[in-house]
């Protein structure tokens, strides 16, 4: 019997999973990949399936003022029906957008390229990075993930380190995940007010010398201002104002990669790297994601001296698709959308609203072992013993499929997929952070009564234990 179509579906659903297997590459990532999700529309902070039900998204960070945004669409329609060309013409937009850009973030950063995607921009961000230093090799922190070219593949443990990946190349040194929770030097094996920033940012320090001492150069240090696949790890104060530091007097250059936490997801600044000082200034930071809210649309922006050694090489830039008016219209209608609404101020509020109602339910489950955020960027470790900080990678991912059953949408992620992430747009609300906290809750006392097979997880934290203390922050790759 064929299978039916909604009105909203060009196949049915059937077909589409047929299709998809057969025409599409099998390593493309898939959410829910035993009965995946298909999502014909959304709006706001909701999406919906082909049969018009209606799930919460806490996952999408990218359609950032909420999907499929009234002026955000408006701006685009308009454009896309007078021009769309590239970037060697002179166009309103794209320096409409420069100048907005640079207007939200700190001097001497002042120049932009944009590019199409958080991957090209960080690729360019190495280039301007190599050039301007003419050192070549980069200091990446542990489980990072900066984007899908090869170039960035070779800077992201989270790709590297797995079993079927391409390994560390020898140009890329990895500094420990300044994680103070689960890391290297963690929180709890500290007395209080310990400045585990500095600690973290002098392994930085020794790593720098280990290269240099053995002849190499350091062009960048690229990371996160705040990791996301690696964790939603929060950087302790004082890891970026130190490590800067130490990779300046090196001769490197520092890259903030915030495609996936700027643009005010963290509420009281536009940009992550700001949570750690007002001093704190990369040479380098690369935008994407929310910038487009789902339109392809990203940015490298840098200080003119940086920008101007990428010029003197002669090699001039040119990006097809980057900086073209309808991904422009589209950038400078999710600014303004942005300020309009004042999503910084509510992303604080629903933000600290619903850490504080996280904390409370971690009082209550023994399974929550932390829960960190800052604004709309929220993290909750879940661990089998409080004490010993065991990964509950089984159990997070049980959680990930019953609150789908629940038409919630959260994901896990992490070096041992046993943080639940929450990255929701920033037009969520308290009311759904309410909705989420009461069925967390009503799923969190489920598990007390399941029995789950720990042997994956058993294996991690034996070869963790097992790890010698300078390796301990490098945990296990399964
Ligand atoms: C931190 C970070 N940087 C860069 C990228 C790459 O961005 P894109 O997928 O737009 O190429 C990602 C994508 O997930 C990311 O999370």
């Amino acid at each position: 019997m064929a299978a039916t179509k909604t009105s909203l579906e060009k196949l049915s659903k059937t077909d589409t999973i047929h299709l998809r297997k057969r025409h599409v590459g099998q390593a493309c990532k898939l959410f829910y990949k035993h009965d995946p999700l298909k999502i014909v529309r959304a709006e706001r902070q909701y999406m919906y399936d082909e049969n018009d039900v209606q799930y919460l998204d806490c996952i999408n960070n990218v359609a950032h003022v909420g999907h499929c945004h009234p002026e955000v669409v408006r701006a685009a329609c308009d454009q896309l029906s007078i021009l769309n060309t590239n970037n060697r013409f002179l166009h309103d937009n794209l320096v409409i957008c420069a100048r907005k850009l640079t207007s939200i973030l700190p001097e001497p950063l002042s120049v932009c390229f944009l590019v199409n995607s958080g991957s090209e921009a960080n690729d360019l961000a190495l280039r301007l990075a190599r050039i301007h230093t003419k050192h070549h090799d980069v200091i990446t922190v542990d489980h990072a993930y900066h984007g899908h070219l090869t170039s960035l593949i070779d800077i992201s443990p989270y790709k590297f380190n797995l079993p079927g990946g391409t390994g560390k190349p020898s140009w890329v040194h990895v500094a420990p995940c300044p994680d103070t929770y689960r890391g290297k030097y963690r929180a709890s094996d500290y007395p209080p007010g310990t400045d585990l920033g500095a600690k973290y940012a002098d392994d930085v320090r020794l790593l720098i010398k280990k290269a240099v001492d053995s002849n190499r150069t350091i062009s960048a240090f690229f990371a996160e201002s705040l990791m996301s696949c690696g964790g939603q790890v929060i950087l302790p104060p004082n890891y970026l104002r130190n490590v800067y530091r130490y990779v300046r007097e090196a001769g490197g250059v520092c890259i903030a990669d915030e495609v996936q936490v700027g643009f005010g997801r963290v509420g009281k600044h536009w940009w992550a790297f700001q949570l750690q000082g007002d001093d704190v200034i990369p040479d380098i930071v690369t935008v994407g994601k929310p910038m487009g809210n789902g339109h392809p649309v990203a940015a490298v922006i840098t200080t003119r001296s940086i920008a101007n050694s990428f010029q003197q090489t002669g090699v001039e830039y040119f990006n097809t698709y980057g900086g073209n008016p309808v991904s422009c219209a589209v950038a400078n209608a999710v600014m303004d959308v942005l300020e309009k609404e004042h999503l910084r101020d509510h992303a604080t509020q629903v933000g600290n609203h619903f850490f504080n109602s996280l904390c409370q339910l971690q009082a209550k489950h023994p399974l929550i072992g932390d829960v960190r955020g800052v604004g709309l960027f929220i993290g909750i470790e879940l661990v089998r013993d409080r004490e010993k900080k065991i990964p509950a990678t089984e159990e997070a991912e049980h959680v990930v499929a019953r609150m789908r059953e629940e038409h919630i949408l959260i994901s896990s992620d992490g070096p041992d997929r046993n943080v639940l992430k929450l990255k929701p747009p920033m037009v969520f609300t308290e009311q759904n952070a309410d909705l989420t906290i009461k069925v967390l809750d009503q799923v969190l006392n489920e598990i007390a009564y399941l029995d789950f097979n720990h042997e994956s997880s058993e294996k991690r934290s034996k070869a963790d234990t097992e790890r010698p203390e300078e390796l301990s922050s490098q945990i296990i790759k399964t």
